[in-house]
């Protein structure tokens, strides 16, 4: 027997794809040909797995060898497939029996010393292997519980290349998936922190119940990073099917924690604005990165002191937030990761950043316009609920008697609301009001009647609030009445939806 398949697995996007590995051992001047679209960490691969055959203790074939990754057209990355190829190699040069592989898919990394090292993107490849009939998976030892995420498949793990090749060759036993901790998803920061601030809270509260986009203004020292940070432990858990795909991006960044994989809150991303555009998108060699944008998908991108954030790096968010994926530009073609993302940025109202606020500002008005003006374009516009914050006073702050609500009871009042509102659209598909489109909203049977949108009317025809402005409070007061329980907004509700959404103004 001079030729052996051993099933791996490859990553296009988020999307796992079965590969298989084949090799052939003919006749020849000793060589070793890689074919199959491999990239250069592919070739590395080469190398990888000769040190690693004989620092296992085996003899490396010398004869002419020809790897080759099937499907040809699915473009490979990274050296998730080192193991799969050594396994190939050896049963090719009639050193393993196949029998023991048949039907099993194999992924990991080599070390030159033989060890098996953990990859990224175990999850969705696993997921995918198992979606093509795969009943049983090897993997690093590293992922073997992350592996045994996806149901309904056998999974073990390796350590070393020497083990693996014993299970293959006398069936000595593989690892077992450690077992999971107790669930030790970090009970988070809560909202009792927060004291006074009732605008701010109200703001959080409405951005969680219908899913808006959220702009935090105010003085240093107002609570903008508290809040922020806190929204979300207010918002749902993840359902199966998000809670997945999360974990997915997740698996590819290489970020999970090791305990317990399963990502089941909403993620929150807080890059610092000296980040690059590539950490803040994706990107890098190999297998790319997702950046924060695809790392809080389903759940919350912070940009705290967002004027700082370069306009490249602003400019980058735009398509994204639109579409909810990203594209990554490589060098052969393009990756796309989700990012369906709640955007919530903070910002000094102006560049001299006085604690007091307003009536300490040093700032020209023109310079205070300015400051602010650069978010407006490209992102302002988007952003559903923008509340101006006093700076917190002292009785706010030493408020004795009476304690802050704490999260829960307003992550009880985000989820009826949500259900409401899932419940309306669920013709239409969307899952919050702030994905209906404005259009929907001005129409029958959702439009509202002319006597409560007088005020708002007044407002778009002074010029005062655009056509989206005029849409985007629309939105908001349809998250007001969910989360009042009604079933309509009423004129109340569109005055306070005007109200957060015209706050930013200076
Ligand atoms: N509403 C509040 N309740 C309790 N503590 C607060 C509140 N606001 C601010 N603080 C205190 O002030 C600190 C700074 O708050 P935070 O960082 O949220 O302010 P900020 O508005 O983000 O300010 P900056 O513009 O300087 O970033 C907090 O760590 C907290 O100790
Ligand atoms: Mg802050
Ligand atoms: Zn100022």
């Amino acid at each position: 027997m001079s030729y052996a398949k051993v099933l791996s697995a490859g990553l296009v996007g988020l999307a796992g794809h079965p590969v298989e590995v084949e090799a052939d051992l003919a006749a020849g001047l000793p060589a070793v040909a890689l074919s199959g679209l491999p990239d250069t960490a592919l070739h590395e691969a080469r190398d990888r797995v000769r040190a690693a055959i004989v620092n296992s203790g085996e003899s490396w074939p010398n004869r002419r060898i020809t790897v080759n990754l099937l499907p040809a057209t699915l473009p490979k990355f990274g050296s998730g497939f080192d193991v799969a190829i050594a396994l190939a190699l050896l049963a090719g040069a009639g050193e393993l029996p196949l029998a023991p592989l048949q039907g099993v898919a194999v992924l990991g990394e080599l070390g030159l010393d033989g060890t098996v090292r953990p990859v990224r993107g175990v999850l969705p490849m696993v997921a995918a292997a198992a979606g093509a009939g795969v009943a049983r998976v090897v993997v690093p030892v590293a992922n073997a519980r992350e592996a045994a995420l996806v149901p309904g498949l056998r999974v073990r793990a390796a350590d070393t290349l020497h083990r693996l090749i014993a299970y293959v060759r006398d069936g000595a036993p593989l690892l077992e998936p450690p077992e999971a901790p107790p669930g030790n998803e970090a009970a988070g920061l809560d909202l009792a922190d927060v004291s006074g601030q009732l605008l701010g809270r109200r703001a959080l509260e409405v951005a969680a119940a219908g899913g808006h986009h959220l702009a935090l203004i105010g003085p240093p020292g107002a609570g903008k990073t508290m809040l922020a940070e806190r929204l979300p432990s207010i918002l749902p858990e993840l359902d199966d099917e998000t809670s997945l795909e999360v974990t997915s991006v997740h698996s590819i960044a290489g970020t999970l924690p090791p305990g317990a994989p399963l990502l089941r809150r909403p993620p929150f991303q807080a890059p610092h604005h000296t980040t690059s555009v590539a950490a803040l998108v994706g990107g890098g060699s190999g297998l790319a990165r997702p950046g924060s944008l695809s790392l809080a998908h389903h759940g919350v991108l912070f940009l705290d002191e967002c004027p700082e954030f370069s306009a490249r790096a602003l400019d980058a968010l735009r398509q994204p937030l639109e579409h909810g994926t990203v594209l990554i530009a490589r060098s052969r073609g393009t990756t796309k990761y989700p990012a369906r993302i709640q955007l919530v940025i903070a910002a000094n109202p102006c560049p001299c950043a006085k604690p007091g606020g307003k009536q300490f500002c040093e700032c020209a008005p023109a310079v205070r316009r300015r400051y602010l003006g650069r978010l407006s374009g490209p992102l302002l516009d988007r952003i559903d609920v923008q509340v101006n914050l006093p700076p917190l006073s002292a009785a706010e702050l030493l408020a004795g008697g009476t304690p802050n609500e704490p999260s829960g009871p307003v992550a009880e009042r985000v989820a009826k609301a949500r259900a409401a509102a899932a419940a309306r659209w669920s013709e239409g598909g969307w899952r919050t009001n702030a994905r209906v489109p404005g259009a929907v909203l001005r129409r029958s049977p959702w439009r509202l009647p002319n006597r409560d949108t007088t005020g708002l009317r007044r407002l778009m025809d002074s010029g005062e609030l655009s056509a989206r402005g005029f849409d985007r409070v629309l939105r908001l007061a349809w998250t007001i009445a969910d989360l009042d329980g009604r079933s309509r907004p009423d004129a109340s509700d569109l005055g306070e939806a005007t109200m957060l959404r015209t706050g930013s103004r200076p």
